[in-house]
């Protein structure tokens, strides 16, 4: 476990996993801001879902508003999983308030810029923090790196593409080919986390209303990916692996590999093009792979940073 606590920006678009992103980073990370994006819902629902969220774990962190549609494509959402609010499923609290601020971009580089060495953490279309890193390229110097969720060796909104790097490729592709350091949680090991329920009751034997809430949400989140898949066996909580690879990095497999992103062809747009030749031609790594997680481990992490969060 890491001595000190990473600090990080959270780039979100809650999306129930999203929320269990922002848990496990309220309880494990230094959360510099929590920043939202469209992405599962639009801007206006994951906004007010990830203050809602911010509330209930008791984070002071400030939640900046960002890009409302991709760099070119054109939004899309994902209701059919996560409901039309973006979060369905539980009785949620109203959010504190408004976002600190609808400058998102702006937020991630003034605050990458006054703390040197900050993780950016996306959990939806890359959109905002590609505009940081192309409005300031001295970012990419400045950043410990980004930990991505996104991508992986199969798709889940095409055959190819992951939702949140189909949904914006061209700005994956700036993220891919920045340079510094990058972590892929992509659907191959997010799968391998699931919301069993098994793991949900040990959630909703917590005491408070965190508990209730989450457990409700990771019921109706199950409930969207049971109906749609042939043999899964609860939700794949995808996102607070993304924060886990930084603060649990023993959970993990890891593997440096070369990613490129497809774009243009719809067929393809959004792919992670994963070089696994062992050819001295394949170009040198861009990205920490992660291809297994200790699932069990993981799910405890989740449910020790609910009850830590219920007191
Ligand atoms: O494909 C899964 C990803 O898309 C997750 O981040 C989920 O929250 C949605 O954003
Ligand atoms: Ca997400």
């Amino acid at each position: 476990m890491p001595t000190e606590l990473p600090s990080i920006i959270l780039d979100c678009d809650p999306g129930h996993d999203d929320a269990i992103a922002i848990l496990v980073a309220a309880r494990h990370t230094r959360v510099l801001g929590i920043t939202t994006v469209a992405g599962n819902a639009p801007l206006s629902a994951t906004t007010r879902n990830a203050i809602i969220v911010r509330d209930l774990v008791g984070l002071a962190a400030p939640v900046h508003s960002g890009a409302e549609r991709p760099l070119i494509q054109t939004p899309k959402h994902a209701d059919y999983v996560h409901g039309k609010s973006g979060m369905d499923g539980a009785d949620l609290p109203e959010p504190s308030g408004p976002p600190a601020s609808t400058d998102a971009v702006g937020f991630i580089i003034e605050t990458c810029r006054a703390n040197e060495g900050t993780w950016l953490v996306p959990t939806g279309p890359m959109t905002n923090i590609a505009l940081a890193l192309r409005a300031a390229p001295d970012l990419k110097d400045r950043i410990a790196g980004i930990s991505l969720m996104g991508g992986g060796l199969f798709g889940n909104r095409t055959a190819a593409a992951e939702f949140n790097l189909w949904c914006d490729p061209e700005a994956a592709h700036i993220v891919f080919s920045y340079g510094g350091p990058l972590i892929m949680a992509g659907l191959d090991v997010t799968h391998q986390f699931q919301a069993l329920p098994h793991r949900i009751e040990m959630v909703r034997a917590l005491p408070g209303v965190l508990a209730r809430v989450l457990a409700d949400l990771l019921d109706f989140f199950s409930g969207t990916y049971t109906s749609r898949h042939h043999g899964i066996g609860g939700a794949a909580v995808h996102d607070p692996l993304a924060v886990m690879a930084l603060t649990h990095p023993e959970l993990f497999t890891v593997k440096n590999a070369h990613v490129d992103i497809a774009m243009g062809d719809p067929r393809t747009m959004g792919m992670t093009i994963i070089d696994q030749r062992d050819l001295r031609e394949v170009p040198p790594g861009n990205c920490e792979w992660l291809t297994h997680v200790q699932a069990d481990a993981a799910w405890d992490v989740v449910v020790e940073a609910i009850a830590h969060f219920s007191h």
